[in-house]
């Protein structure tokens, strides 16, 4: 765990000189510090010794090294804020894009997108604030320390074994009743954030709470939760009270010890006034930084764990990559003897074989074989669960082949470079995805080079422009979070223009008319008919009404395809297509 952050920071090492530069100066600070106390013991002993001249000198240089730590300090938050600035954006951007070219079955299986996320915002936060400000400041406490530890055994060996003595006792009594508060405040966040977690559960999840009636269960568990955390947090501030009256009993004893053994030595002439200042003032170093170690060590741990947290998400292996990118013939898609399962990570993850499936709940697809010719309508259909979907994702190389042969353009799924292959594809998927920006910008994502006239066609064409057009702002209305100001076949039709500009050769359509009213339906479907006019399309569709002009129907049963035909050959042949018609009064 320790190497993570120190490959996080040899991963960064670009950046690396301003920091390294930052904590060399902390090292100038506990130089300053143990120079400005001795010139301050020094000062005072002129001024008993009645060398006024030589006080005075003594107490300038005092001054000009404790102004010379000022400097030091604004230089520190001067540099470090731009370093961290740049190096943690240049992370955040890595980490996105290392993210976006996983490999979609490791994304899918081990991730969930609000842990995504939390790595992604709070955990480089708090690497950032440790490498802005704690690593820094830990380290000029240190050097402080450490110099001022030099310094004390200098100025008396006495003192220093007195002092040697009385730490570890006042070092005691503050960490005996500091390990519960770690304690308590540890379950105090945690309580807060389940509260938090059921809270945002409670939002994100309103429509669902009110239908059902929930918000009384609901609410109670809030509250108890809510009550937990309350009550935590209440019993550690009082610990932390009781832990402050602790603190300063420690120093003052502490101190009060010093100060018997000082004038000990002071009044037996053992040891000079000034020195027993500079003494005073310099121990005073090591005990902050030693009452420190705790929460540092903390800081540190917690570093590392979050550098673990965040090589865990970008050590995502990458989608597997082939060379081809181009294909070898016209055939959009021939599929033999197919086998997929879910469950056994990614291609990559596997030493790169790029072989999926295996293991897992079953197989998705079993001895799945199909042909889909250019230009040619080809539906997909079948129960729910059958494997359509999958077929879909395996097309579109989300997935490689677990057994069998999949040729896409007459070249291996897996020997395709991926992105190659997609400039070949668009796809209406069976969830409408949508991203939160204008109308505009969501068509236009289908295809970066559309104009504003091309979206306007596209739109019309789904029959939305009227819609559209109702919003004084047109194509540039903010559809929301996720398109969530509009209806589902709203999103549906949004996702279908999306589709339209990218103008591919083979189209892949999930389900993309289900949530459409029959007028609506039929409006989308003639505007579909057009836009596969002379491409390729795989249509998957529960409602057979709408797969009547395919060219050719694959019927899927468990992962395997039941029957195969042009729809007037499986409607004579009455088998199970039939009876899926019959069954919808088709
Ligand atoms: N990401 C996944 N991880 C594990 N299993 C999955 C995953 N996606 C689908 N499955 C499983 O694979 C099988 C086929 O699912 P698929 O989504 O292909 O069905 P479908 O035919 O599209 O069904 P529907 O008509 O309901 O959309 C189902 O048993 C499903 O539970
Ligand atoms: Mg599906």
């Amino acid at each position: 765990m320790e190497n993570t952050l120190l490959r996080f920071y040899m991963d960064n090492r670009k950046h690396l000189p301003g920091i390294v530069f930052i904590v060399g100066i902390s090292l100038l600070s506990g130089i300053l510090k143990m120079l400005s106390a001795t010139y301050w013991g020094r000062a005072v002993d002129y001024g008993i010794a009645g060398m006024v001249e030589e006080m005075l000198a003594a107490a300038v240089l005092m001054a000009v090294f404790i102004l010379a730590d000022c400097v030091r300090t604004a230089l520190h938050y001067h540099i470090i804020g731009r370093v961290t600035e740049d190096m943690f954006l240049e992370v955040r951007t890595k980490a996105f894009e290392k993210i976006m070219r996983g490999d979609v079955a490791v994304l899918e299986s081990r991730f969930r997108t609000g842990d995504i996320a939390v790595r992604l915002n709070d955990d480089i936060d708090f690497l950032s604030i440790f490498s802005a400000s704690h690593l820094s400041d830990f380290s000029r406490r240190i050097f402080s320390a450490l110099f001022g530890l030099v310094a004390c055994i200098f100025l008396s060996w006495q003192m220093s074994v007195a002092y040697l003595v009385i730490l570890p006792l006042s070092l005691w009594m503050v960490s005996a009743i500091s390990r519960p508060v770690q304690a308590q405040s540890k379950s105090s966040m945690d309580d807060t954030g389940a509260a938090m977690g059921l809270a945002s559960d409670m939002i994100a999840g309103a429509l669902t709470v009110k239908a059902f009636a929930g918000e009384e269960v609901l609410g109670q568990r809030f509250d108890r939760a809510i009550d937990r955390a309350y009550g935590q947090k209440v019993k550690s501030e009082k610990l932390a009270m009781k832990m402050t009256g602790v603190k300063y009993v420690a120093t003052v004893m502490q101190t009060m010890c010093l100060f018997l053994v000082g004038s000990y030595l002071v009044s037996g002439g053992k040891l000079g006034a000034g020195a027993f200042i500079s003494f005073v003032t310099l121990s005073s170093y090591i005990t902050v930084a030693l009452e420190h170690s705790d929460y540092m060590l903390l800081c540190a741990r917690k570093a590392m764990a979050c550098a673990l947290r965040y090589y865990e998400a970008v050590d995502i292996p990458d989608e597997w990559q082939g060379v081809a990118r181009k294909g070898q013939n016209e055939v959009p898609c021939e599929a033999g003897n197919l086998y997929f399962s879910y469950g056994t990570g990614g291609a990559a993850a596997e030493g790169g074989n790029a072989v999926h499936g295996g293991s897992g709940a079953g197989p998705a697809l079993a001895d799945l074989s199909l042909r889909i010719p250019r230009g040619r309508k080809v539906a997909i259909v079948g129960a729910s669960g059958c494997g359509k979907s999958t077929l879909i994702k395996l097309i579109c190389r989300f997935y490689l082949p677990g057994k069998g042969n999949l040729a896409l353009f007459g070249v291996e799924a897996a020997d395709w470079e991926a992105g190659a292959l997609r400039e070949h594809m668009a796809i209406v998927t069976q969830d409408a995805v949508l991203f939160d920006g204008s109308i505009y910008e969501n068509v236009a994502y289908g295809n970066p080079a559309a104009t504003k006239q091309d979206c306007e066609d596209a739109l019309k064409e789904v029959a939305l422009w009227d819609f559209v057009s109702s919003f004084p702002e047109g194509m540039d209305h903010a559809i929301g979070e996720g398109g969530n100001s509009l209806s589902g076949g709203q999103k549906q039709r949004l996702c279908i223009a999306r589709a339209m500009v990218k103008k591919a050769d083979l189209v892949l359509l999930d389900e993309a008319t289900s949530a459409l009213d029959f007028q609506t339906e039929r409006e989308v479907q003639d505007a579909l008919d057009k836009l596969l006019a002379g491409r390729t399309a795989v249509i998957i569709a529960h409602r057979l009404s709408t797969v009547q002009n395919a060219d050719y129907i694959y019927c899927m049963d468990r992962g395997r395809v039941a029957e195969e035909g042009t729809p007037k050959e499986l409607l004579e042949k009455k088998g199970l297509y039939y009876e899926m018609c019959r069954l919808q009064s088709v």
